[in-house]
């Protein structure tokens, strides 16, 4: 066994299969700080270019899931659930499905992310609120689960810290688009977190980190894999996500599109895409046995105010302001506004998500280096979007901005992120397929 950080990238760059010891031995230096950033980077750039063994990637996954304490939700009175997606532009799905479920009987406690490269992250959102702490320890986040069903923390010292660690080096390096990387960041988060069921939603298209439905069904094939390893149920959703989901593409404004779908309003495809990973993790949980029937209860929870309420209590249970969810941009205000109006009329025949996530980044919205801060005012409404006729002139985005530099940046980015053209495009499903549960109706 290897303990030499530049020989193991040399290996794995090569295409060598490392081993058990060398892996953990990787997790645990660099989580305790022996490696520095620039070696780790290299081997996660090794890995990105060389890819992991499956075995290698369970390996991996349980060591950084080891890094901290392992929670065991057995004891809830509820049955647990957690529910992760591999990331996506305008992807406020945690925001609606989990209060949603948590609504209906189940106990949803979870670890979820920052923004990384050009997707934005659960806790930066929820961060938007403010007061809202993230940083919740063990018996807390416990503690919580077991009162009100819901619980959205960061990593931290005590849960999967080499996530924390490698995730914010992955944004920073280039180094996010690799199977085994994405794999065991999600999913090492999912097993330290300790829920029974876990619902991936591994999102597919431009604005993804797997562009192509091959590419992502074996990604969710990996993880599905990993957590029946770990000895939880799990299931995996591929979603499209080729032009943003929604209208909201930032972090304040993305959890105002959340409260709006979970009052009964928003956008129609948040909507789709949430209440279908709500139902799925109602199932899972055991609380309803069929899609069907889970379908219904979910929009019971939406129509009877339960699923608002929920997100309220979690938002007070972690020091929120649960008023800021009543005021336009939770009462944020950009340093400089704009628009964004289109130069010729027709349809517009493509709005990339991966485009506009950059469009978001460069407003403020996202980190440009490893230990930025966000801007929770940043971001962008989308007025029209694919498919919406538009004549030269109109206005089809709104933009917050941290500066002016930043508002023009952004603006620049969303030339590049819209194609008019003169035909309507081909519709697309939002749901595109299930991994890992097959037999469930
Ligand atoms: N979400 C995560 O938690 N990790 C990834 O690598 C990608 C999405």
């Amino acid at each position: 066994m290897s303990r030499d950080i530049r020989r193991l990238s040399v290996r794995k760059r090569n295409g060598e299969e490392l081993s058990e010891d060398e892996l953990r031995w990787i997790v645990e230096a660099y989580t305790a700080g022996e490696i520095d950033d620039a070696p780790m980077a290299a081997w996660l750039m090794a890995v990105c270019c060389a890819g992991m063994t499956d075995a290698e990637t369970w390996v991996l996954t349980d060591a950084m899931a080891r890094s901290g304490e392992l929670l065991d939700l057995s004891g809830l009175s509820r049955p647990t659930v957690d529910k992760h997606s591999t990331g996506g532009v305008g992807d406020k799905v945690t925001l609606v499905a989990a209060p949603i479920a948590a609504a209906c009987g189940a106990c949803v406690a979870k670890m979820s992310g920052r923004g990384l490269g050009h997707t934005g992250g659960t806790i930066d959102k929820l961060e938007a609120i403010p007061g809202l702490q993230t940083a919740i320890e063990p018996q807390r986040f416990m503690r919580q689960a077991e009162e009100i069903g819901l619980v959205v923390a960061a990593q931290s010292d005590r849960l999967a810290p080499a996530d924390g660690k490698i995730y914010a080096l992955r944004d920073a390096t280039g180094t996010v688009d690799s199977r085994p990387l994405i794999a065991s960041s999600i999913m090492s988060k999912k097993i330290a977190a300790g829920a029974a069921a876990i619902i991936l939603d591994v999102t597919v298209g431009s604005g993804a980190f797997m562009e192509h439905q091959d590419e992502a069904r074996a990604l969710a094939e990996l993880m599905v894999g990993i957590g029946e390893r770990a000895g939880r149920r799990t299931v995996a959703l591929l979603t499209d996500m080729n032009e943003p989901l929604g209208r909201a593409v930032g972090n304040a404004i993305e959890v105002e599109e959340a409260v709006a779908v979970l009052g009964g309003g928003g956008p129609a495809d948040t909507r789709e895409v949430a209440t279908a990973v709500a139902a799925w993790m109602l199932v899972m949980s055991g609380v309803e046995r069929s899609i069907a029937g889970a379908r219904e209860t979910v929009d019971a929870a939406i129509d009877g105010g339960g699923a608002l309420e929920s997100l309220r209590s979690m938002v007070e249970a972690q020091g929120g302001d649960v008023g800021a969810l009543d005021r336009p941009l939770l009462g944020h205000r950009p340093t400089a506004r704009g628009e964004f109006e289109v130069r010729r009329s027709g349809v517009i025949t493509r709005l990339d998500a991966r485009k506009v996530g950059y469009a978001a980044l460069a407003s403020g919205a996202g980190r440009r280096r490893k230990g930025d801060s966000v801007d929770p005012a940043a971001g962008l409404r989308l007025l029209r979007k694919e498919g919406d006729e538009v004549a030269s002139g109109d206005v089809i985005a709104e933009v917050g901005a941290s500066s002016d530099r930043h508002l023009d940046d952004a603006v620049r980015e969303l030339r590049e992120a819209v194609t008019i053209g003169d035909e309507q495009p081909p519709s697309r499903q939002l749901v595109l397929g299930v991994v890992g549960a097959e037999e469930i109706g």
